[in-house]
């Protein structure tokens, strides 16, 4: 079988990889209303397998694709055969005689790597328990345009430490050469093998207080603190992660031009105050618009002729 590429993480990246994605991707972004331009997935179909809620990975994506030429396929899970117990190694290989590449939303990492695994067509997560490499493209799209670079940028990352965003803020952080500070309570806090087995010039520091996480950073990125799947989780995790919220007071520990992001949904009031979400420091809504960009790119890059 001839393997394709997959985004199954940022891993799957080499610094030079993600370096040359995001200049495509600044670029789609300058010429997007050409639109007679990049229209790359011409007679591409490409399949979007959601078995979890989206708003901004469904819509951009689909748009995107539309926007290249191509056609997409949105999935629920529930509408396929998988909904009623059929394989993830079957339906890949059924999928594989049909499209040119697909799109996952799933709960467990490792069902997404099955699927992966007997797939002969570009796989690209759009988030399982694990990671979420899409948002973290946008995100460091979002970081480049507006710093002018990645190496030498310090980031926190307050809240859930344990989160599908904040192992994919690691991988990020050492493979751009950004220094990564999660603030996050013990019981919420990476797992330590996984984070020290990273590769890359990044440096990636856990600490439990949230105002030296902050210091000195030029970003202060947050998440849900109850992500999904974890709905059972509500009380303790609204309890120990208050201290984390990204308010007012948080932000003024941090330096004086500091910006705030989010990978969005926010639930207002919890993990970060409506004043700071909205305020002049939030770059959120320009994030979410660079899904859209960076994804157009890694689908040109993966599945183009
Ligand atoms: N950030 C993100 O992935 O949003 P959705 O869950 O709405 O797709
Ligand atoms: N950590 C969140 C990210 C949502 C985009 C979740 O998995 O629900």
């Amino acid at each position: 079988m001839i393997k394709p590429k997959h985004i199954l993480s940022l891993q799957d990246f080499t610094e030079d990889e993600l370096e040359d994605l995001l200049t495509f991707a600044a670029q789609l972004k300058i010429e997007r209303s050409n639109i007679d331009r990049n229209k790359l997935l011409v007679g591409k179909t490409i399949a979007m397998i959601f078995s979890k809620a989206s708003t901004r990975t469904r819509v951009s994506f689909q748009a995107g694709i539309y926007e290249l030429g191509g056609n997409s396929l949105f999935l629920d899970h529930n509408d396929l055969q998988l909904g009623r117990g059929e394989s993830m190694s079957d339906t890949a290989k059924v999928l594989n005689r049909y499209i040119h590449a697909v799109v996952i939303r799933t709960h467990k990492h490792e069902s997404l790597v099955e699927y992966a695994q007997h797939s002969t067509i570009p796989v690209i997560n759009a988030l399982t328990d694990k990671f979420h490499p899409c948002q973290l493209l946008a995100d460091l799209l979002t970081i480049k345009v507006n710093s002018g670079r990645l190496e030498g940028i310090k980031v926190a990352y307050l809240g859930d430490g344990a989160s599908n965003m904040a192992y994919s803020w690691a991988v990020a952080a050492k493979l751009a050469g950004i220094e990564l500070r999660i603030g996050a309570p013990s019981r919420f806090q990476p797992d330590l093998s996984f984070t020290e087995s990273l590769s890359g010039k990044g440096v990636v520091i856990v600490t439990d207080d949230p105002h030296q996480a902050v210091k000195d950073v030029d970003y202060i990125y947050t998440d849900v603190w109850v992500s999904m799947g974890f709905e059972s989780e509500v009380e303790e995790r609204e309890k120990l992660l208050m201290p984390y919220q990204v308010n007012n007071q948080i932000v003024k520990s941090a330096s004086s031009g500091v910006k705030i992001m989010h990978c969005l949904p926010a639930k207002r009031g919890q993990e970060i105050t409506s004043d700071v979400l909205d305020g002049p420091r939030s770059i959120i809504w320009d994030e979410a618009e660079n899904r859209l960009h960076v994804q157009k790119a890694v689908l040109a890059k993966l599945v183009a002729d």
